[in-house]
Parts: structure tokens; C-alpha cells; sequence
């Protein structure tokens, strides 16, 4: 006699009962909406040979509210794209992207990008340039001026708020980028390559001070990245794409206790091998070539 699993489960008596069930009833979960939300994502641009070229291919990503997420993959693969898509700044081609579940239709205060490209305002001092966002939403000048301070000092600036972009080092650009954003309180922060461009050293005291800030203030962060180890290092998970057309190839878990600190992580084996498989799994798939 054809017996189910069902069947045979509650024969066996491991089925609950309806009281138990009654009984154990948990209270409705409250549902969860996730901070951003890429549904099938695809970005077509139009090249100005008037070809069209697949930068995105079916992208999905779910990113829960307060996550780090690092966005690595080969040149070209689309992880600007991506960003500039979650920022309001592309409409994509196909799917949406959608922040606390409403469609994302363009730049809102409640994302704010850490891009390289977003230079600073030259004629505007550190403190000004801090100060902008808050005072275009309305802070009042020396409500504005307070928490910006607070902000520069937290960015590790104390002391050169007179300072102008022009007399300031790349990695002290950065920082004053960062705390710009910070300034007006978005949920997410978007950040593509931001430590790029900075020496070593500097790129390490940034990648710490941004997990300090990080794990304070638990901001949603979207963070494109080259480096497999500040990859590691920074976040809750790690998205690998694959060459063009962008796809998403794997998402990978990184369960290294928090907070953590640098030092201790180079020695931790765990670390070691999240960052060694990352590794080999690009290696794997030879993707460095560059692929029109
Ligand atoms: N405005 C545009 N018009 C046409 N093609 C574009 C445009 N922007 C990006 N692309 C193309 O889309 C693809 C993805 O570009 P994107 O800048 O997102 O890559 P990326 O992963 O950020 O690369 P990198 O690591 O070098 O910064 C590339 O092939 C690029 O040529
Ligand atoms: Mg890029």
C-alpha cells in the first residue's frame, strides 16, 4: 500500500495534533520588507555605434534592512550599473528596484552615494560642504553646523574644517564624502569603490572607520569593490557577478563574528578561506578578460 510521507508521519504519531498546533501558535510574524529589492533586473545601453549592449542580465538581490553587502566582479560587469540603478540615477531597462518596497523611479535623500565621480564643492570648505545637505533639507544654520562638526570629528577630520578640498589629501576627500552623505541621514548608503583611489594604509583606516560608523549606526550599505578582502572584511555578504553581461554568480554568507577588527581577522582562518575560495572561484571561471 502506497503510504505518503504525511500519512506515514502522522501514523507514527509525529504529526501534531490541532490543539498542539493551537497551542503552539506563535504570534503572526510581522512581516518583513526588505531595505532594496532588485527584481529581474536588466540595463540595455544604447552605444553610440547605436549597438546595443547588455551591461545587466537578470539581476535579483534582496538587501535586508541594516545588511553590509559588497558587490564584486570583473571590470565592466556592471556593478556602477547596479548602483546608479538603486540610486535613482538609470531607470532600468527591465525589472524594477525597489527601496522599502516602493519602486525606485530616482535620487532620493534616503540613498546616498559615496561615488568617486560625486566630486566635492571646491568653493566650499569641509564644514560647508557637510553642511549643504543638511541646510537643503531645512536644518536650521547652527543646528546644521553642530552635527556636521560632530560628523567631521567622527570622520577622524577634527581640526581642518576651514580646510578646501583642494588643500586635503584623496583619503581626507573620502572622508569628507563620507560624512557629506552621513550628514543627511539616509537609510542606505551606496558606495562604489570609494577606497579605490587611497594608499594602503589609508584604505585600511577608512575600511575601519567605516565599520566603526557601521556598526553604530547599522546603515544599509551597498558597497562595489575590486578587493576581495575589504570585501571579506566589511560584510554580511558578498555578491559575486560574472562577466558581461553582468549576472549574479553567487552569493556568499560571511559568518565572521562582529564587531571585527583587522588584526585579528588576518589571522583567522575562517577569514582566510572565504577570501582564498573568492578568489578561486574567479580564477575559475577566468573572467579577468575584458569583453565587449
Ligand atoms: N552610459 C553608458 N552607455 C553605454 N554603455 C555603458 C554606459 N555605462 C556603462 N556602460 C557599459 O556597461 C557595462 C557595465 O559598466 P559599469 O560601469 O557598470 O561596470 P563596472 O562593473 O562598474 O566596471 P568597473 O569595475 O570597471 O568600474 C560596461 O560594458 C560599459 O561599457
Ligand atoms: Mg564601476
Amino acid at each position: 500500500m502506497f503510504v505518503s510521507d504525511v500519512e506515514k508521519a502522522a501514523s507514527m504519531n509525529l504529526m501534531p495534533s490541532r490543539s498542539d498546533l493551537k497551542a503552539e501558535a506563535a504570534p503572526a510574524a510581522k512581516p518583513t520588507i526588505a531595505m532594496i529589492e532588485i527584481d529581474h533586473v536588466s540595463q540595455v545601453f544604447q552605444t553610440s555605434s547605436r549597438q546595443d549592449h547588455l551591461a545587466l542580465s537578470d539581476i535579483s538581490l534582496t538587501v535586508d534592512d541594516g545588511a553590509f553587502v559588497s558587490i564584486l566582479g570583473p571590470s565592466g560587469c556592471g556593478k556602477s550599473t547596479l548602483l546608479y540603478i538603486v540610486g535613482g540615477f538609470v531607470a532600468p531597462t527591465r525589472g524594477t528596484a525597489r527601496m522599502k518596497g516602493n519602486p525606485i523611479t530616482g535620487p532620493g535623500p534616503d540613498r546616498g552615494p559615496v561615488f568617486q565621480e560625486f566630486a566635492l564643492f571646491p568653493w566650499k570648505s569641509v564644514l560647508g560642504n557637510v553642511m549643504y545637505g543638511p541646510r537643503q533639507q531645512g536644518v536650521k544654520a547652527a543646528e546644521a553646523e553642530a552635527q556636521s562638526r560632530a560628523l567631521i570629528e567622527m570622520v577622524g577630520l577634527k581640526g581642518f574644517e576651514h580646510f578646501y578640498p583642494k588643500e586635503l589629501s584623496g583619503g581626507m576627500k573620502q572622508r569628507v564624502a563620507l560624512a557629506r552623505t552621513l550628514a543627511y541621514h539616509p537609510a542606505v548608503l551606496l558606495m562604489d569603490e570609494p577606497f579605490g583611489a587611497l594608499d594602503a594604509h589609508t584604505r585600511t583606516r577608512l575600511q575601519n572607520d567605516l565599520l566603526n560608523i557601521w556598526e553604530r549606526d547599522r546603515k544599509t550599505v551597498l558597497f562595489v569593490t575590486h578587493s576581495v578582502e575589504e570585501a571579506v572584511f566589511l560584510s554580511d555578504k558578498v555578491v559575486m557577478m560574472s562577466r558581461s553581461p553582468g549576472r549574479i554568480r553567487q552569493i556568499i554568507d560571511i559568518d565572521l563574528p562582529r564587531p571585527r577588527r583587522r588584526t585579528e581577522l588576518l589571522l583567522d582562518p575562517r577569514y582566510q578561506k572565504y577570501v582564498v575560495d573568492i578568489e578561486r572561484m574567479f580564477d575559475d571561471a577566468g573572467d579577468d578578460e575584458l569583453q565587449p
